[in-house]
């Protein structure tokens, strides 16, 4: 009876034992769908324009006399391309007189075609702003204990003055530029102007208000994206504020060649690194052409014979011996000329659920940069491998890394999707972005995370499980022999913990991104 009991009690320990260890495990955070979209809403920015200062009507009787010289330097919508006009066309003219030339880019395109560019072009550019501008572009005004609109009278203790009018004076201070006006207001006095430093007085508040409305910045040294913070002072209150200098981004625009549905061919280019592996290269290749017949892939070797592999929309690109892994990434992905890049490696296998408009249509509707999809093994696993990075800041010692598997939060609209910032070997990508965070071609065997680590901050990343490509059986059978090709990748592609290719690895992640440890599960 008593040992009956026991085992009873033992098996309600373990089941507690058990719903807790599952309690543990489960995704403790409800995780919300999140508009990715990170531009403001419309409330946001009604609620910044209402903060905005009524114009004072009084302002309006207040004479002022423009400054021509100043205020043609003024910055207008609507620019025009003019060359310098006349002048005789003699050999050497051109090298005494340097003259100005036009050229106008939209001849490029034939008049039937040209509409239909702008069209494109207009609808790209828009997707373009909406990703790049952050609500820091917004103008914010700090509303300020207001030092200027001191009350006009004082109430208080009579015969006990404590506040003595002055003249009203404001100074202001630039360190990178000048200080001008584009117009003079009467009865104000301006001490400095042309100068980093600049003096306004008038007796009269509302003109001193209305001449500062005329205060002009020019940068007068010159870097391309920096920031001047300005000083404002009036007696006994101070406030800055930075003027942003810096040219406009230029924008890196594709032509997406479709008008309804997304044209895969025309939007994604597939990359591939190989290394002696010419078999699985093949079959990886007769799977995409099951799906896509004319998207382009680029495939980067470093075998040591390179065997030829043609047909069409392929291009093979040959490499010195062992160049390395990243290196073959980075060969691959500057070879792309399409909006978005799709990372497979050579022993993936395309199936009817690898469906690349799924993850084109992510990018086209969110400000993701790359998101991932699935893949799964032979033994039915599928993984998607999401990881979360952090950096922890440390002192003299470096900082600390930490990457966790997980991820942020879903997003919504795609339920199948979140935003994380490491993913698997499976990725879409803006060719652009990959571009610009590259791949380190010193991380020649092991390396896939340190691209993510590399992009923290730049990178917008998420990570789909709906799209699933297949990989090449990977777990070896023991009765099923490796072939020679096989034995040699296994030699260069994983090398034991305590080579070469790890402290490489790690001396990157010490030395490069100055950090002294880290962390992962
Ligand atoms: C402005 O600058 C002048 C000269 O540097 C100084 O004498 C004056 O006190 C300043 N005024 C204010 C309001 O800070
Ligand atoms: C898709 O894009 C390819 C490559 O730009 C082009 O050749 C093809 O005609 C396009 N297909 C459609 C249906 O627009």
């Amino acid at each position: 009876m008593r040992s009956v009991r026991k085992t009873v009690l033992l098996a309600i320990l373990a089941s507690v034992v058990l719903v807790l260890a599952l309690l543990h495990s489960w995704p403790t955070r409800a995780s919300t769908a999140v508009d990715v979209w990170q531009r403001p809403g419309p409330i946001d920015e009604r609620h910044l324009e209402e903060r905005l200062p009524e114009p004072d009507r009084r302002f309006g009787n207040i004479p002022f006399h423009v400054r021509d010289n100043v205020a043609s330097l003024l910055a207008r919508n609507g620019c025009v391309c003019e060359g310098d006009s006349g002048g005789v066309n003699l050999p050497f003219v051109q090298l005494l007189f340097p003259r100005v030339s036009a050229h106008p880019l939209h001849a490029a395109f034939q008049a039937p075609e040209l509409q239909e560019m702008k069209r494109r072009r207009e609808k790209e550019y828009r997707s373009f702003q909406e990703r790049t501008q952050t609500p820091a572009d917004l103008l914010l005004i700090a509303e300020a204990n207001n030092p200027l609109q001191y009350p006009t009278y004082l109430m208080g203790p009579l015969l006990k003055p404590r506040f003595v009018p002055t003249v009203p004076q404001i100074n202001l201070t630039a360190t990178l530029g000048t200080l001008n006006v584009a117009a003079e207001v009467d009865r104000v006095k301006i001490k400095g102007d042309g100068a980093m430093r600049m003096t306004l007085s008038s007796i009269l508040l509302p003109n001193l208000n209305r001449q500062l409305q005329f205060v002009t910045y020019t940068n007068t040294l010159f870097h391309p994206s920096t920031a001047d913070t300005v000083q404002f002072e009036t007696e006994g209150h101070q406030a800055s504020f930075s003027i942003k200098i810096r040219h406009g981004v230029t924008p890196k625009l594709y032509n997406t060649g479709s008008k309804g549905e997304y044209n895969v061919s025309a939007l994604v280019t597939i990359a591939t690194k190989t290394f002696l592996r010419y078999d699985k290269l093949q079959d990886l290749i007769n799977s995409v052409r099951r799906y896509y017949p004319t998207v382009t892939i680029v495939i980067a070797d470093d075998s040591e014979t390179p065997q030829t592999i043609s047909g069409p929309y392929i291009e093979h690109y040959i490499m010195p011996f062992g160049k390395g892994w990243f290196a073959g990434r980075n060969l691959a992905v500057s070879q792309v000329t399409t909006k978005y890049v799709l990372w497979v490696d050579d022993d993936f296998v395309f199936t009817a659920n690898t469906k690349l408009e799924k993850l084109v249509d992510v990018l086209e509707r969110t400000t993701l940069d790359l998101v991932g999809g699935a893949v799964r093994e032979a033994t039915g696993y599928t993984a998607t491998y999401r990881q979360t990075i952090s950096i922890e800041s440390g002192e003299a010692d470096g900082d600390c890394l930490h990457m966790r598997r997980g991820f942020h939060h879903a997003i919504q609209g795609f339920p199948n999707c979140v935003v994380t910032d490491g993913v698997i070997n499976f990725f879409l990508a803006r060719t652009e972005k990959v571009q610009q965070v590259g791949f380190d071609p010193r991380l020649a065997r092991v390396a896939h995370l340190e691209f993510f680590i590399d992009g923290l901050g730049s990178l917008h990343v998420g990570s789909c499980d709906d799209v699933i490509v297949n990989h090449a059986t990977k777990v070896r059978l023991p009765w099923v022999s490796q072939s020679e090709s096989d034995k040699t990748y296994a030699k260069f592609r994983y090398p034991p913990a305590s080579s070469d290719a790890t402290h490489t690895k790690n001396g990157l992640l010490f030395f490069k991104n100055r950090f002294q440890c880290l962390t992962h599960n």
